[in-house]
């Protein structure tokens, strides 16, 4: 699908990944919706020709009223982007950690996603031809130690869009797994590993979207993700440091 005057919602897309892809789709002659919590950044992208949407996917009754706001006025929605996530770094067996931590990564990263998406699709149904690209990682492949929710969000999203892909083989409707490196943003700022800079990511993912790829990947975790595919036990090995 051409990216180019589509009408688009971008989830996360206040900052980071998302607003690099706002910026590049805005460009693009698409119309370009983001969809995120912080009302200073969401003023500001509204001054630059975003349409915005405040909303908390950590809260089912703020899902339900974005729903209701694109049903009434963003009527046709072609391109779902699931892209907001959040990450929490800790030791899950030596650390005590609040409940409400280990809900919250679990309801922004898989919970609000799937509703917001499942109370969507009736809209995208609408449009001639549809796409939905969620965000993983490729920690949903290998899970990190001191991510361990995280990366099993992130596996949980992998098996949605999976699913999701074939559930809807008969639709209008495409499914995309966008599968970022490690990115510079603020997610990643405390890692100092080198990071691909998020312009260049979505500079390079945009076409492969296009393509009608649907498993987008970029650099390395291309090959990770057939060697874990071929020789699980060698990625294991490589991915924990044991010889
Ligand atoms: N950076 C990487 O290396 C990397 C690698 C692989 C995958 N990813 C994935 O890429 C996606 C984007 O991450 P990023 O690196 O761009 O992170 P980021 O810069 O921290 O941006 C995260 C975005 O998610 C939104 N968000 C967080 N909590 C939310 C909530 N409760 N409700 C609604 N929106 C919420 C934030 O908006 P507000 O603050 O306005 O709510 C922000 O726009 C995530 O799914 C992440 O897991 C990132």
């Amino acid at each position: 699908m051409k990216l180019s005057g589509k009408t688009i919602l971008i989830t996360g897309g206040t900052s980071g990944i998302g607003w690099e892809l706002a910026q590049q789709l805005l460009k693009k002659d698409n119309r370009v919706n983001i969809l995120g919590r912080d009302q200073s950044k969401l003023a500001a992208a509204k001054k630059l020709g975003f349409l915005t949407i405040q909303c908390d996917l950590a809260k089912v009754q703020e899902i339900e009223n974005a729903v209701l706001s694109i049903q009434n006025n963003f009527t046709d929605l072609e391109v779902l982007f699931n892209n907001a996530g959040i990450q929490f770094n800790y030791d899950f067996t030596n650390s005590v950690v609040a409940l409400d931590k280990i809900e919250k990564e679990i309801m922004v990263n898989v919970t609000g996603q799937l509703i917001l998406t499942q109370l969507l699709i009736p809209v995208l149904s609408t449009a001639k031809q549809a796409l939905i690209v969620n965000t993983t990682s490729a920690l949903g492949m290998f899970p990190k130690p001191d991510g361990l929710i995280y990366s099993a969000s992130k596996a949980a999203m992998r098996n949605f869009t999976f699913g999701l892909r074939y559930a809807l083989k008969n639709r209008n409707i495409k499914v995309v797994e966008f599968i970022p490196p490690v990115t510079a943003t603020g997610m990643t700022a405390q890692r100092t590993e080198e990071k691909m800079p998020a312009d260049r990511l979505v500079g390079l993912a945009i076409p492969q979207i296009e393509k009608g790829k649907v498993i987008v990947t970029i650099g390395k975790i291309q090959i990770f993700r057939w060697l874990a595919f071929l020789f699980p036990s060698i990625a294991h090995r490589i991915l924990s440091g044991n010889k």
